[in-house]
């Protein structure tokens, strides 16, 4: 540590290298810090705390790591100037220079979502909106389908990628690298199964800005969509919510609450996610986290900060679930581990994720 702080050190191009290095063990220790912080505040997350326990050892050891050399591992015979940290997934045309000038590119965001061709209709209503708002729009193909989709005229714009029967976190850890989507403002890991008629995603993505939302969800619209938990319902007349509130029977919820189900977290349906929250999410998102039971009530970790500040639902643009079949779910009844619909006044439909109590595997991956 000493010597990395010295500009006298051994390394070529003291300077700057001690100027990256600090940076790089500056980081490391806010990292550090916010998991040690992150972890003494959850105490009923004790399951799983053996396994940040061995993750913060982890961010130790990239911090040991860094002694010796700040660069990306396997770029150190590269001459400096050479590594470019990110990314972006813009398309380049072959031939010719690109008519776009770098620098008068508007911050732009990303939807990304899993699709399958039996929800064509809808998935062209979600996308369409979502291009005419300047986003970029991937798409995850589960069936295989990609052709089908050639015929909508927007199916240039947008970026396919296909693989058999994964689900969006599947896909998200391998194509959604922080790296590669930090051009981007927020992100937008949907399922196909929504209703925007009554989302407007430029609207959307100012209130977001506006209030400070790093982790967020449109509300659903409570008439028309299945609800699995009320904090995603909609409460007519606000712009958001980050907590609902529950008086009666166990499990209450009022305005001291300050952890999921009462507040502090959204569902996976539909999240949205700030640059910064999407650098921690796609940690979090490991092999066995296929369907993502039990993620949701740990994206505090991720909040940047006060997780009954930094998440919440946005009221005034919300959408429908429509709860069709999609990947996971067979065609006309649900497959046992789709969450089990809340039965109205039952307080076990209120405790977070109630429906991963029909699945042993949810069992591991829930942590209260
Ligand atoms: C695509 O088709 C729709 C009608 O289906 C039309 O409103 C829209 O303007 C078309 N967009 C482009 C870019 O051609
Ligand atoms: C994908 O899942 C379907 C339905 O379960 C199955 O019929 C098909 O063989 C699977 N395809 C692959 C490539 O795994
Ligand atoms: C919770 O706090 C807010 C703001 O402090 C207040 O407006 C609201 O009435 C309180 N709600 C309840 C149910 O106590």
């Amino acid at each position: 540590m000493i010597n990395l702080f010295n500009p006298a050190s051994a390394l070529p191009d003291p300077k700057n290298r001690s100027f990256y290095c600090s940076l790089f063990i500056v980081a490391s220790l806010i990292c550090g810090a916010y998991f040690i912080g992150g972890a003494s505040i959850a105490k009923e997350y004790k399951e799983r705390l053996t396994r940040w326990k061995v993750i913060y050892t982890r961010q130790n050891t990239k911090f040991d790591t860094c002694k010796n050399r700040c660069q990306p591992l396997g770029s150190e015979a590269l001459p400096e100037g050479i590594v470019a940290k990110t990314s972006d997934l813009e398309v380049r045309p072959l031939w010719g220079s690109s008519v776009n000038n770098e620098n008068s590119k508007p911050s732009m965001s990303l939807l990304a979502i899993a699709v399958g061709i039996k929800q064509k209709e809808i998935v062209d209503r979600i996308v369409k909106k979502f291009l005419s708002s300047d986003f970029v729009v991937m798409l995850f193909h589960y069936d295989g389908a990609v052709d089908k989709w050639r015929d909508l005229n927007w199916s240039d714009r947008a970026i396919h990628v296909s693989v058999m029967n994964q689900t969006k976190w599947w896909f998200a850890k391998r194509f959604l690298h922080p790296d590669i989507v930090s051009e981007y403002e927020y992100i937008f890991l949907w399922d196909e199964d929504l209703g925007v008629e009554n989302f407007d995603p430029k609207r959307y993505l100012s209130i977001v800005r506006e209030e400070g939302l790093e982790i967020s969800q449109p509300a659903l619209d409570p008439d028309k969509s299945d609800v699995y938990h009320p904090i995603t319902a909609r409460v007519k007349k606000l712009k958001v919510h980050r907590r609902f509130y529950k008086f009666k029977g166990s499990g209450r919820c009022d305005n001291h609450s300050s952890a999921p189900p009462c507040a502090g977290w959204v569902e996976m349906m539909a999240p949205v996610f700030s640059k910064a929250a999407w650098q921690c999410v796609w940690y979090m998102i490991q092999n066995d986290l296929i369907h993502a039971w039990g993620l949701d009530v740990q994206l505090g970790y991720c909040a940047q900060g006060d997780r009954t500040k930094n998440v919440g639902v946005v009221d005034s643009e919300y959408i429908v679930h429509l709860g069709l079949p999609t990947l996971g779910v067979s065609d006309g009844n649900k497959v046992t581990n789709a969450p089990a619909p809340p039965q109205k006044g039952d307080p076990e439909a209120l405790a977070p994720s109630a429906s991963d109590k029909v699945n042993d595997r949810a069992k591991d991956a829930v942590l209260y």
